[in-house]
């Protein structure tokens, strides 16, 4: 039994006499370890055969050593080598026995190199994993803190900067605010978060700001970015600044959150108001030169004319004096005229506004406009036949008018044509705000236009400027139109300059209307009314904007027309698929709902074919008139018109052959 495990066993067993090392007998467990044949063995050492490393001498000493001292080892690790000289690891167990009185050493070593590498395999495994576990955790820790310093750093941009930020939800819910915005409100973050950006004292304390804001933001969170320029109150006072909002938008185009802005510039507002004031200033001087040089030869025209009296009193002879008073009382107007523009230009001259007929006023006018550009000039008026009137001051307005016909004599040395005219005209929306301060309404116009030399748009630029004059000095103050300007602004009006080098300028004043009736004699609209020869005529009114609608059906039933007035496309067929009569459709183009004016009134000339129409078109709705492909007895009037200019249209076109009527 022993025997049979002795040969069958894996691992190797091995004895050798204690006495001089050398092997009785190995088993054949031993040839398949380390290689060797047992009879190559068997007689020798270990150490002859040799199975230990010479580099693990040591170590095989120590095994020996404590064999020697405990008479056995117990699963001692160490290292073998075979026969090929391959190092295997293995663990060894030994004792000593007593056999016949000799002392034998048994050993019985197990290959443990399988084992080992599966061990170590398995320890490389875990390091490796555990090496990558911190390099992750190491890389997570660097990223976080690279973001926190990238946060950080722009965080202190945000802290730090003088402009005031801040963060809102779409809504205009404030989700964060900058240090210098919230130093102007003496107030901290947490007083600010969750309201509406309206409703935070920076808006708060001015009256009106609330609503705007909130009107802004909600542009802003329909994706807009808005900038104005806002005054403010704040507790440090009133403030100036440039302020702006612009939505953030994910991929999708939505807005995610609006960041506000404001940068304040009450200072470079200040700096710039005392710069033109510096400026207006060096002007002032400029002008002195020219002031005192006119001044002086009015002041020598007095004079002279004093001195005359006083020499034709010293020879006793009188009769000459009234001469000599009117030649120095109309040089002292001139004086008093010259300081009224100064006045004017610093707008410190008090207004005496009153209800003014601009028609009389020009009438009232002409013969001394004629005599100030002299006969070289031809003096013309076309005055329309219902003018409105205006709150204004008349004698300004005069002095306007004669400063107007002074530059355009100025402008004609050899002669040509003035002409002042007079119209009704409504401004609409859509013009008045392509222009600065320009509100829409009714307006009474009076143009000057000249056939003189034009102006190049270089002076054009600068006409308005006060002092700016191309004339030479004592001829021109260069106060004129800027005078003109001033006094209309002040009057609620406003100045336009048309002018082409060559060719001539038009000045264009418009003058608010004053109430809704105009001041004419009722004999005066009697004659007026009778004039229009198809005045009893029906005209039916297509158009949305309801305060032109009314003015037209105002205006065309005080010259006798019946007038039916509807609001849309719809609304007109309607009518004019009744058997209502009508002798003519006045209709604007662009309507609201699905019908233009045009598609109206085609629909119409089914039942009633030859209807006389007149188009009233903006200028972007040309296009659904055809290009101007008319067919007969349809005509357009583009805006916006003076109404004079309109009442000869319809009248024109009732005259224009038979009325056609219903025939459904
Ligand atoms: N009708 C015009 N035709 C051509 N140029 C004109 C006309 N009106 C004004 N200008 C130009 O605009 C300038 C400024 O006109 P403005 O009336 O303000 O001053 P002025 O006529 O030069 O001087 P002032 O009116 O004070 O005597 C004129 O010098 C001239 O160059
Ligand atoms: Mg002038």
């Amino acid at each position: 039994m022993y025997r049979r495990v002795f040969y069958a066993s894996p691992d190797y067993i091995a004895f050798s006499r204690l006495s001089d090392g050398t092997y009785i007998d190995v088993n054949p467990g031993f040839e398949r370890m380390l290689g060797y044949k047992r009879t190559e063995v068997i007689g020798r050492t270990s150490k002859e055969v040799g199975i230990w490393p010479e580099s693990d001498a040591a170590q095989r000493t120590a095994y020996v050593e404590q064999l020697r001292k405990d008479g056995l080892v117990k699963d001692y690790p160490g290292r073998l080598r075979t026969s090929t000289g391959k190092i295997i690891d293995v663990e060894a167990s030994a004792n000593i026995l007593e056999v016949d009185g000799e002392l034998i050493l048994v050993a019985i070593v197990r290959d443990v190199t399988e084992r080992n590498r599966a061990e170590h395999e398995l320890r490389d495994r875990e390091t490796a994993l555990r090496q990558l576990n911190e390099t992750l955790e190491q890389r997570v820790q660097e990223r976080t803190a690279q973001l926190r310093a990238s946060e950080t750093r722009i965080r202190s941009i945000f802290e730090t900067s003088y402009q005031f930020m801040g963060l809102l939800a779409p809504d205009g819910t404030m989700l964060d605010a900058n240090r210098a915005s919230l130093e102007s409100i003496n107030a901290k973050l947490e007083d600010v978060t969750g309201r509406a950006l309206w409703d935070t004292p920076w808006f708060t304390a001015t009256p009106g700001m609330p609503e705007k804001i909130r009107a802004s933001v909600a542009a802003v969170g329909k994706g807009e970015s808005v900038r104005h320029e806002i005054t403010v109150n704040l507790p440090a006072g009133v403030r100036t600044f440039d302020f702006s909002m612009r939505p953030i938008l994910d991929a999708g185009g939505r807005v995610t959150a609006i960041v506000p802005e404001a940068v304040e510039i009450t200072e470079r507002r200040r700096a710039e108001d005392a710069l033109r004031q510096a400026q207006k200033m060096e002007a002032v001087g400029q002008l002195t030169g020219g002031l005192a040089h006119d001044f002086n030869n009015l002041l020598a025209g007095i004079v002279g004319n004093l001195q005359l009296m006083r020499v034709r009193i010293g020879q006793g002879s009188t009769g000459s004096l009234p001469r000599y008073i009117d030649a120095a009382e109309s040089i002292a107007d001139r004086a008093a005229a010259l300081t009224h523009r100064l006045l004017a230009f610093s707008r410190r001259q008090t207004l005496d506004p009153k209800i003014t007929n601009v028609n009389r006023l020009v009438a009232s006018m002409r013969e001394l406009i004629q005599r100030t550009v002299g006969p070289g000039v031809q003096v013309h008026t076309e005055l329309a036949a219902d003018a409105w009137n205006t709150m204004c001051d008349a004698h300004q307005l005069e002095s306007a008018l004669l400063n107007l016909a002074i530059n355009a004599r100025d402008a004609m040395p050899n002669g040509g044509r003035l002409t002042i005219e007079t119209t009704n005209s409504i401004l609409y929306q859509a013009q008045a705000a392509t222009q600065e301060g320009v509100s829409p309404g009714r307006y009474v116009t009076i143009s000057v236009t000249d056939s003189g030399t034009g102006m190049p748009p270089e002076v054009m630029a600068r006409a308005f400027d006060p002092f700016f004059t191309t004339k030479p000095i004592g001829q021109g103050t260069g106060l004129g139109l800027s005078m003109i300007f001033g006094f209309i602004k002040q009057s609620g009006g406003y100045v336009r300059l048309h002018s082409e080098p060559g060719v001539g300028t038009t000045v264009r004043i418009d003058l608010p209307m004053h109430g809704g009736e105009a001041q004419i004699d009722k004999s005066e609209r009697k004659t007026a009314t009778a004039v229009s020869a198809a005045a009893s005529a029906t005209v039916l009114l297509v158009d949305d904007e309801a305060p032109l609608r009314m003015l037209l059906a105002e205006i065309l039933s005080g010259a006798g027309y019946a007038v039916i007035e509807a609001a849309d496309g719809r609304e007109g067929l309607k009518i004019l698929q009744s058997p209502q009569h009508i002798d003519l459709l006045v209709s604007d183009v662009g309507l609201p709902g699905n019908m233009n004016g045009r598609q109206m009134a085609d629909a119409a000339r089914v039942l009633r074919p030859g209807l006389k129409v007149i188009f009233i078109t903006g200028y972007a709705e040309h296009a659904a008139l055809g290009n101007g492909q008319l067919d007969t007895g349809m005509q357009v009037m583009t805006k916006p018109f003076a109404l004079d200019t309109f009442m000869a249209k319809v009248s024109e076109s009732l005259d224009a052959g038979a009325v056609s009527q219903f025939t459904g």
